[in-house]
C-alpha cells in the first residue's frame, strides 16, 4: 500500500474563541499523521483567528458562509474538515464533497440537547434544566442538519448539584480538548 505524502491536511472551521482549535494545534504540532493546514471562520472577530495567526496557520474569513463554492475554495486541498465551535450550517454541496471526512464537536451527549439554537451556554442551561445527572461531549460526522450525523465518539461528564451553565461548560470543555485531537488522529491514520 502506498503511503500518502506527509501528514493529513486538516481544515478547522471556527466561530468563537478557539480553545478546541488550540488543543488541535498543540497536539498535532509535531505529529507525522496530521497537521492543521488552514483555519476558516464566518466571523472576522473570532478569537480563534488570533490563535491561527500565532501558530502561523493560514486563515480565511468567509464573505458568505451559505455559499458552497466559496467554502469549497477556502477548504482547498484539505483532506479532513473539523467544525470546532462553527455555528453556521454547512452548505449541502460541501457536505456531500466531504462526506465521511467532515466532523463536528458538540458539548452534550447527542442526540439529546442538539439541533438549531443549541450551542454554547444554551446547551448547558438545557442540560441543567432537564435534571440530567451527566452530560458530555459528542464528536460526529457532519450531514445536512445541525448535530445529527453518525456519532464517532462520546465522553460522559458528571453534572454536579451546584453546577451553573458556566461551571458545567468548563468541565465539558476539558473533555472536549481530550476527545477531539484523539478522534482527528484516529481518522487521519484511517485516511493515510
Ligand atoms: C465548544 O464547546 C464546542 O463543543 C461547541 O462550541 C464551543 C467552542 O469552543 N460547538 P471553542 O471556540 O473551541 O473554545
Amino acid at each position: 500500500m502506498t503511503r500518502r505524502e506527509g501528514p493529513v491536511r486538516v481544515a478547522v472551521l471556527v466561530s468563537g474563541g478557539g480553545t478546541n482549535l488550540q488543543a488541535l494545534l498543540d497536539t498535532l504540532q509535531h505529529s507525522p499523521d496530521a497537521r492543521v493546514a488552514r483555519v476558516i471562520s464566518n466571523r472576522p472577530g473570532a478569537g480563534a483567528l488570533e490563535r491561527a495567526r500565532r501558530a502561523g496557520v493560514p486563515a480565511t474569513v468567509l464573505r458568505d458562509p451559505a455559499n458552497g463554492a466559496e467554502l469549497l475554495d477556502a477548504l482547498g486541498d484539505a483532506q479532513l474538515v473539523v467544525l470546532a465551535g462553527y455555528l453556521k450550517l454547512v452548505p449541502r454541496a460541501v457536505v456531500s464533497h466531504f462526506r465521511g471526512r467532515m466532523i463536528n464537536i458538540h458539548p452534550a451527549l447527542l442526540p439529546d440537547f442538539g439541533g438549531p439554537g443549541m450551542y454554547g451556554h444554551h446547551v448547558h442551561a438545557a442540560v441543567l434544566a432537564s435534571g440530567a445527572r451527566e452530560s458530555g461531549v459528542t464528536v460526529h460526522f457532519v450531514d445536512e442538519e445541525f448535530d445529527r450525523g453518525p456519532i464517532i465518539a462520546q465522553e460522559k461528564v458528571p453534572v454536579q448539584p451546584d453546577d451553573t451553565p458556566e461551571t458545567l461548560a468548563a468541565r465539558v470543555l476539558e473533555a472536549e480538548h481530550r476527545v477531539l485531537p484523539r478522534v482527528v488522529l484516529e481518522l487521519a491514520r484511517r485516511i493515510a
